[in-house]
């Protein structure tokens, strides 16, 4: 039987993870954070002292990751427990968002976390979040949103977020991050960033993520 996918691609700061949580719970389905596994990478390689060039010593770890995904009660996200240390914070600083997009430039670390990905496809359905979802690792994906947004806008977005959570930020860094992140992931070689050509593109600089949410949920019915 074929699983049901949703691929979900996108910038950094798009509104993708929040609007990847909020679908996955609406319909009762999996979730897969990719980014997630690469910020994972950089942080094992961080602790294991491995350079963010060495790519043959990246692979072996990515290919290893001994990580844990534990399903939290109601809103909250998940926690993640990498080598039995909770990370669920340490990798979501803009640090690692950098560093993760260092090594996820390297087709072969690539290709070694991408079996990984394949197997969060499970019934009842998965919702997808990454940058090529819908290109390279679900290309057959039922249906494939791009969500897009000013870079000035995912900024204040990211820098919201940070702030949230407690974590130090300043909007001008991350504007500057945000923008050498964008020409990382939409300029590299392998599995760049950019939307499927069968994906639906939505601009939501101006949008609500209720409306975004609400976009989205309806396509997906729409395709069953
Ligand atoms: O989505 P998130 O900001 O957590 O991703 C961190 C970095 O990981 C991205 O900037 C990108 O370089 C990389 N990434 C990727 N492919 C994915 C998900 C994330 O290259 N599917």
């Amino acid at each position: 039987q074929q699983i049901p996918v949703v691929a979900v691609d996108g910038p950094s700061g798009s509104g993708k993870g929040t609007i990847c949580r909020l679908l996955a719970q609406k319909l009762g389905w999996h979730l897969l954070d990719s980014g997630a596994l690469y910020r994972l990478t950089a942080l094992a390689a961080r602790h294991h002292g491995v350079g963010l060039d060495d790519t043959e010593a990246l692979v072996v770890l990515a290919g290893h990751l001994d990580v844990q995904f534990v399903a939290a009660a109601g809103d909250d996200e998940v926690q993640i427990i990498l080598e039995g240390e909770e990370v669920t914070l340490a990798i979501r600083t803009e640090e690692m968002g950098n560093d993760a997009s260092v090594v996820a430039a390297q087709g072969p670390v690539r290709e070694a976390l991408l079996s990984r990905q394949r197997d969060f496809a499970q019934l009842p359905g998965l919702v997808a979040d990454g940058r090529d979802m819908g290109t390279v690792v679900f290309p057959e994906a039922t249906l494939k949103i791009y969500l897009d947004a000013s870079a000035e806008e995912r900024a204040r977005r990211r820098y919201n977020q940070l702030i949230s959570k407690g974590l130090g930020a300043s909007l001008e860094v991350i504007l500057d991050d945000i923008r050498a992140r964008d020409d990382r992931d939409m300029n590299r070689a392998v599995a760049p960033l950019k939307p499927a050509p069968d994906a639906i593109t939505l601009d939501t600089t101006k949008m609500t993520i209720d409306e975004v949410l609400l976009a989205v949920l309806d396509e997906a019915r729409h395709r069953g």
